[in-house]
């Protein structure tokens, strides 16, 4: 783990679970089990409510607190939406964009993608950008051709400066919330299909510096395989990091 060239990330997506009590119990059960975590940059991503709750309650610890979702505008006429702005405001260094379900239930697109990625570098938040193909989609052998149009699509107009800033998550669609996590293998081909697109749109420096995360159905005894590939820098978890032992058991891979 030591000689790893990336820094691992594994950050919780709370999805739309937890209120603020609910929040706060859940840090302080997760913060002594990860108060020797080191090793790994540790995010948590409640819902918009609970967020400043969070914040509060991991104040002092070395785990940062993310939004699921951001308008690219930083205030206006939105109604329903929050702006980076307002996810820094209440104590937010991450964001989670493009998730695959916004882009399923709420109509996200690349270009959205494009727009809210640079809106939350600008405004100096880390995006986690989303990315990932569908069953259908690789049944049909699709999947490089998907992740090629979502990578160039949501990323192909940041600076180089600003691409070193990103994360990236590797979600298929149907390994999330289904139990079906892609194998180890099948996870790090994809992870090296999207290194390559990163060499080939910014440079060979940038793409292997670039943090990709693997998420979907990921558990305390599946983290060890995924980062066990080289190409796998980390993971997106979503109903495993509802639970603080569960979630700092994958932590502490
Ligand atoms: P899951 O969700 O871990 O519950 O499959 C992952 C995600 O959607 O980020």
């Amino acid at each position: 783990m030591e000689n790893r060239a990336r820094r691992p990330v594994i950050a919780g997506n709370w999805k739309m679970f937890k209120t603020r009590l609910e929040a706060r119990a859940f840090f302080e059960a997760f913060r002594p089990l990860v108060a020797e975590s080191k090793h790994c940059d540790i995010v948590v991503a409640p819902p918009f409510t609970a967020l400043a709750a969070a914040a509060e309650a991991a104040r002092g610890s070395a785990i940062g607190i993310g939004g699921q979702d951001m308008h690219w505008e930083r205030e206006g006429a939105f109604t329903g939406a929050i702006s980076a702005r307002m996810l820094i405001d209440a104590g937010c260094r991450y964001v989670i964009i493009g998730h695959s379900e916004r882009r399923q239930y709420f109509g996200e697109t690349d270009e959205t993608v494009a727009r809210k990625t640079k809106a939350a570098l600008e405004s100096g938040l880390t995006p986690i950008v989303c990315v990932g193909e569908t069953l259908a989609e690789r049944e049909a052998d699709r999947t490089n051709e998907i992740l090629k149009r979502q990578f160039e699509g949501g990323l192909g107009a940041l600076t180089a400066a600003e691409f070193s800033r990103i994360l990236l998550a590797y979600e298929p669609v149907w390994a999330i919330g289904t139990g079906r996590t892609a194998t180890p293998e099948i996870a790090a081909e994809a992870h090296g299909h999207i290194r390559k697109l990163a060499a080939a749109l910014f440079t060979l420096e940038q793409a292997s510096a670039l943090r990709i995360l693997y998420g979907g159905s990921v558990r305390p005894d599946n983290i060890k395989g995924l980062m066990a590939q080289a190409d796998i820098d980390g993971a997106l978890v979503g109903g495993a990091s509802l639970d603080a032992k569960s979630f700092a058991a994958i932590v502490n891979f």
